[in-house]
């Protein structure tokens, strides 16, 4: 399966911290942004991986991430030279996808919970059709909004209803088989001038090739899209690294623990690492072996 990765976008929310620099490279807590979803990506064992983004901040990836060797994957490029919908994605990145399936996440979303490892692998072996998840959110008019019947069956899905039918939001994180492409080509604009990835998921569902997993309570889904969200996002993380001493979204560990990288190739990664505390905490994962203690991720 592939991965895509989408950073662009003018994150005009955040102005002015996005005046010179993408959202996506943002802080939350101790790391850019687009390290979270890239873990995710990561995490669910994809090792392919196309990063789009804008003419301007294509290069600061590429500075950030490099070709992603580092950490046992490969990271390509690609420019979306002006934002026209999500899923435009998929026509920008026909030519990666090749004949695979492929999981498509927004930069500015962040998973974590005990156990969503497990559930994102198991997404990726996604034979046909599509998977997207629901979770339960306070403010759903915000977001692609899942309608449910009265078995709790998936009756139909709207982006950013003024009337939400439930309090399900369609979280950033999607897995499609490759018909995705073929159904992207087809999309006309909405009226906000949008390829709309909810009519892409709304097109699998008339197919009745949709399933939406619901992510429960004890799982987390943040996205940082506004000051507020961005500053709950960096708490969170911060009271969870603080409390457990372990990081979240740390690449370098991550690709070590899936296998993708070596423990030599981990050691070789924190000599290009300055004096901080992020090389320090790998280093002590090293020193003090809790590397050995499995998953914990
Ligand atoms: C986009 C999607 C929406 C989804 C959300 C998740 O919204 O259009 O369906 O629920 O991402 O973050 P946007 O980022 O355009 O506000």
């Amino acid at each position: 399966m592939k991965g895509i990765l989408l950073a662009g976008g003018n994150g005009t929310r955040l102005y002015p911290l996005t005046n010179v620099a993408s959202k996506h490279l943002m802080c939350v807590y101790d790391k850019p942004m687009i390290y979270y979803p890239l873990s995710t990506l990561m995490l669910a064992g994809i090792r392919d991986i196309m990063l789009i983004s804008t003419p301007h901040d294509i290069e600061l990836y590429k500075k950030l991430l490099g070709d992603g060797s580092h950490l046992g994957i490969s990271i390509t490029y690609q420019i979306q030279e002006k934002p026209a919908g999500i899923a435009q994605a998929f026509l920008l990145a026909e030519e990666f996808i090749g004949n695979d399936n492929v999981c498509l996440i927004l930069g500015d979303n962040i998973f974590y919970g005990d156990g969503f490892s497990t559930t994102l692998k198991n997404c990726s072996q996604i034979d046909e059709g599509a998977i997207i998840f629901g979770y339960r959110v306070n403010d759903p008019e915000r977001y692609g909004v899942v309608e449910f019947d009265e078995n709790f069956m998936v009756k139909g899905l709207e982006e950013k209803p003024v009337k939400p039918k439930s309090n399900y939001a369609v979280p950033g994180i999607y897995f499609y088989d490759n018909h995705v492409i073929e159904i992207a080509k087809k999309l006309q604009p909405s009226a906000r001038g949008e390829l709309e990835i909810t009519d892409i998921n709304i097109e699998y569902l008339k197919q009745n090739k949709l399933k939406v997993d619901i992510i429960g309570r004890g799982s987390a889904w943040l996205d940082t899209g506004t000051p507020l969200s961005l500053l709950a996002a960096s708490n969170y993380v911060g009271t969870i690294e603080q409390r457990q001493g372990y990081k979240i979204a740390c690449i370098e560990e991550i690709a070590y623990r899936m296998g993708y990288i070596s423990l030599s190739e981990l050691e070789k990664s924190i000599d290009n690492m300055p004096n901080s505390t992020y090389q320090l905490y790998i280093k002590q994962l090293i020193q003090n072996e809790i590397i050995k203690v499995p998953v914990l991720l």
